[in-house]
């Protein structure tokens, strides 16, 4: 089953596609006016209108293409999309005097939308308008204390509006209500993770054919996940891991260790003294990055030569980055695509992005049934320049070697103490501080080890997590005891913001 969401501004949206699709249907966002002909390449079987910040009976607010609503398709409207859908067949919508924002309850709820649940429910409201008359043959469905038309109806059930917002989570029943809108489709619910492995890997088969296709693989889930779907397609593939020597311990390992058994053609290549030359004495963050990416295009272009032709250059572009949404104006805001991996696609290749109709918690779905390790598919995320940004100052060997130990220790404690998944990210630092210490009867000088650890969601911002003492004190007494340069270990008690998560 596939359902169109037009998007008219809602903070939302994402949330409703994402919700669809837990309920077991494909989503896809559209910006809210976009033509019927384009809304019909997608052949939805529901659409569902989204909220937004305007009023309908404004004169510059957007509108969708009126051919919508008489294509006997189920349409859902949220809020600003309730107003629409009532507004088009004839009832009115009205500025509220008390506009209703945060939980509120259903006191009746009937009709199909609500099959199967309590008639008093919790919702979640946030709106300024509301419906003040029906349109010929519609009914309100659903009341609060203050709203009588907390849902409407047509005759046949087949058009819904909700005035509440049944996508979040403080309306704990919204997905029962989604997924009973969406049986009025009579459609079957099949995007499940085994038909989406499915559908991607005859996706990638009939687009591959015979044809070559080079892989860029940092080892994280996503480029891991694809590398496993090229080996499951059977497609002639080489995956190419570039260990630029500012990895973690045992990283080069781990990542053969997890794929070449499930049949991914890797080839490692060890190009690790070359970008030690090219940051030597290179100390600003920035700067660090620059030369990193930039060495990293060229090792990547020249095995690409060397092992090629490739027709295809695969990428893990997830559905996020390539969605078009509508701002408030009902303009287009489409999201400029970024190339994941930084790989510019003017290296000459066709890219080819399965995982592009994709969130990032369907990746790791597949990369369940793809049986891709959990030490690779739980693990904590890892910059791309490395432990080079976890140096401050110069990036050299010694410097290097001492906080990969540090950061090994740290996470094999973490692990060891049934902690690691208490942090979203733990790492360790290196700071350019050195302090005096005491070891046996001798004076140490010796470096300070910064521990992080945070919890976070999306890395937009994150706490410092509140590990138990003994795992911090463990994790200190090990990288003291066994890499005698470093003297002190410190934990970093920040929170993003005003701090990151890296310390460059
Ligand atoms: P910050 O330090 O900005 O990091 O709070 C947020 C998340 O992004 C990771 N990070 C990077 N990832 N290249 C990457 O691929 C980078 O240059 C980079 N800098 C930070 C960081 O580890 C954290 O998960």
């Amino acid at each position: 089953m596939s359902v169109v969401i037009l998007d008219f501004g809602s903070q939302y949206t994402r949330l409703i596609a994402r919700r669809v699709r837990e309920a077991h249907a494909y989503s896809v966002i559209l910006s809210g006016t976009t033509s019927f002909e384009r809304i019909r390449e997608e052949s939805p079987h529901a659409i569902i209108l989204s909220g937004g910040p305007r009023s309908v009976f404004e004169a510059a607010s957007p509108h969708p293409d009126p051919r919508i609503f008489n294509a006997g398709l189920p349409i859902l409207g949220i809020c600003y999309g309730m107003g629409l859908l009532v507004q088009h067949f004839g009832g009115t919508v009205l500025d509220l005097e008390r506009r209703s924002f945060g939980a509120d309850r259903l006191v009746r709820a009937d009709g199909a939308l609500f099959e199967g649940l309590r008639p008093e429910l919790p919702v979640w409201m946030s709106h300024s308008t509301g419906v003040a008359a029906l349109p010929p043959g519609w009914s309100s469905t659903a009341e609060t204390p203050s709203n009588p038309y907390a849902a409407v109806a047509s005759e046949d059930g087949r058009l819904v509006g909700v005035q509440f917002h049944p996508e979040v989570i403080h309306t704990p029943d919204g997905l029962a209500m989604l997924h009973n809108f969406l049986r009025a489709s009579g459609e079957p619910f099949d995007w499940t993770p085994e038909q989406t492995l499915e559908r991607a890997l005859a996706k990638v088969h009939a687009s591959v054919g015979t044809d070559r296709v080079l892989l860029g693989l940092s080892g994280g889930v996503d480029s891991s996940t694809l590398a496993l779907l090229l080996a499951r397609a059977g497609v002639d593939h080489l995956a190419v891991f570039v260990d630029h020597g500012m990895l973690r311990l045992r990283e080069r390992e781990k990542v053969e260790e997890a794929l070449r058994p499930l049949g991914v053609r890797l080839e490692t290549v060890d190009a690790s003294e070359r970008f030690l030359s090219a940051l030597a004495g290179v100390v600003d963050p920035e700067e660090k990055r620059k030369i990193i990416g930039r060495e990293f295009i060229s090792v990547f272009r020249q095995e690409a030569a060397r092992r090629g032709p490739f027709r295809f250059l695969a990428q893990g572009t997830l559905y996020p980055d390539v969605i078009e949404s509508a701002g408030g104006e009902g303009a287009a805001n489409i999201k400029s695509h970024h190339n994941v991996g930084g790989l510019p696609a003017e290296l000459g290749f066709e890219l080819l992005e399965p995982f592009r109709t994709l969130f990032k918690d369907e990746v790791r779905q597949l990369a369940t049934l793809l049986g891709l390790p959990d030490a690779i598919r739980l693990r904590h995320p890892f910059p791309g320049p490395g432990l080079a940004v976890r140096i401050l100052g110069d990036v050299t060997a010694e410097r290097l070697d001492i906080v990969r130990r540090a950061d090994a220790i740290f996470l094999e404690t973490l692990e060891a103490r049934g902690a690691y998944h208490d942090a979203w990210q733990a790492l360790a630092v290196l700071t350019p501080i050195r302090s005096v210490g005491v070891a046996g009867d001798d004076r140490r000088y010796g470096h300070v080890v910064a521990l992080r650890a945070v919890t976070s969601v999306d890395a937009m911002t994150a706490d410092w997590a509140r590990l138990p003492y003994d795992v911090l004190d463990e994790a200190a007494r090990r990288i003291t005891r066994e890499i005698p340069q470093v003297g002190r270990v410190v934990y970093d008690i920040t929170s993003k913001p005003p701090a990151t998560i890296e310390w460059e």
